[in-house]
């Protein structure tokens, strides 16, 4: 069975870290890079460090306007596509790579299997709501990280038996990561739980006005307690080109590698996030994250208080966060609050797959 599996971002890389090496050993794998990220420290690097192979395509499209960089992508996928015949094309999440891949397939008549399939913010302005729908909805088996996700399918009218609750495949990601870790090589002037870590990058939440008002709040923040914030590139064009202030206890870094991560992750008092990603794994690492968004994905841990939903508003995000300062014991409800953890993700997706189509 020839399988072409298509990724193109940060997080695809993380997420599918653990299945690509058990589909090269068990099919004849392909893995196709779209471009969509290109600096080393939003792509390489993640090839280094978790010992992921080359990869069999790898495009160069500039990053431009969402139609033309899912354009470019398609043109480039389909030509591969037309090559390699596969049975079967994988992709993961909702981003425009995960939609070039399934669309591309689509046309070709190629199924597609989706990976985090089901996960509904009910937001429909957010590109990438519109990306997870339209792939769900070509896709021909639906791997799902939870029953919330299985329940918005058939509600949807997806067909029951095409759909697979597996659990989340950066359970196996950042589980493999923490063993990983060489703890001695984490910077040892990080005391545990003197800081709070901090990533931002969504489109909304970049706008020069939204993100200034987000750094206010942490400037105001970082007056009590240090915060760490890896910056995506995406945020470092607006915080370079909008002269945003930033205090000094207010640590800007560049983007940094996955184990160093999920080490300060671990290791942080608790997280503030915009990232699909990071909120998954601060439940998985028992971390309390307060989301600085309006909705999530990611529903079910803020039903059952695991994490919190923020949003973005200045005086909202200053005044939650002090309160929190001063009562720990709200901290230690959240990491009180039970989630369950389904290891062994990738290779019951593998299993599936063998089973339906070997
Ligand atoms: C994309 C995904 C988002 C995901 C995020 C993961 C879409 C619509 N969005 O957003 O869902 O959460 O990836 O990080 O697919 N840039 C670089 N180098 C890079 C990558 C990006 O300089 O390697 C800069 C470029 O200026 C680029 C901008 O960041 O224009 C945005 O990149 P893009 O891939 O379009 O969107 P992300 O914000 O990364
Ligand atoms: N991450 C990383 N280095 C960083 C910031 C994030 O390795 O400086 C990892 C993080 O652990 C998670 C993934 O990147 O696995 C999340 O990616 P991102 O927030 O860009 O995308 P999202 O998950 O929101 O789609």
């Amino acid at each position: 069975m020839k399988i072409v599996t298509v990724i193109g971002t940060r997080p695809e890389i993380i997420k599918l870290s653990p299945l690509m090496p058990i589909f090269d050993k068990e099919f004849n794998h392909k893995i196709v890079h779209t471009g969509q990220h290109y600096s080393y420290c939003m792509d390489r690097i993640f090839f280094e460090e978790l010992n992921l192979r080359k990869c069999d395509y790898a495009f160069n499209i500039a990053s431009s306007t969402p139609a033309s960089q899912i354009g470019d992508m398609m043109r480039n996928i389909e030509k591969v596509l037309l090559v390699e015949k596969p049975d079967l094309v994988v992709v993961q999440g909702d981003t425009n790579s995960t939609l070039a891949g399934a669309l591309t397939a689509s046309k070709l008549q190629i199924k597609i299997a989706h990976i985090e399939a089901g996960c509904r913010s009910f937001d429909r302005g957010l590109p990438e709501e519109i990306n997870r729908i339209l792939v769900d909805h070509c896709s021909d088996v639906l791997f799902t990280p939870d029953l919330t996700a299985f329940n918005n399918l058939v509600r949807e009218g997806i067909n029951q038996d095409n759909i697979h609750i597996v659990g989340n495949t950066s359970t196996d990601a950042c589980l493999r990561a923490k063993d990983l870790l060489n703890w001695k090589e984490l910077d040892e002037s990080l005391e545990k739980q003197s800081y709070i870590l901090v990533t931002v990058h969504r489109q909304k939440n970049t706008s020069p006005n939204n993100l200034k008002n987000i750094i206010n709040s942490l400037n105001i923040i970082s007056k009590k307690i240090k915060i760490i914030f890896p910056v995506h590139l995406r945020t470092r064009e607006v915080l370079d080109e909008n002269n945003i202030e930033i205090e000094d206890n207010l640590i800007l870094t560049d983007p940094i590698g996955y184990k160093d991560f999920i080490g300060l992750l671990v290791n942080s008092k608790f997280v503030m996030t915009d990232s699909g990603g990071v909120q998954e794994e601060a439940a998985i690492l028992n971390v309390p994250c307060l989301i600085l968004r309006d909705n999530t994905e990611w529903e079910y841990l803020v039903e059952i208080g695991k994490n919190v939903l923020l949003g973005t508003d200045e005086k909202k995000i200053t005044e939650h966060v002090n309160y929190i300062l001063n009562n720990e014991s709200e901290l230690e409800n959240m990491r009180n609050k039970k989630v369950p953890i389904k290891t062994g993700v990738s290779k019951a997706i593998f299993y599936t797959i063998k089973n339906i189509y070997l």
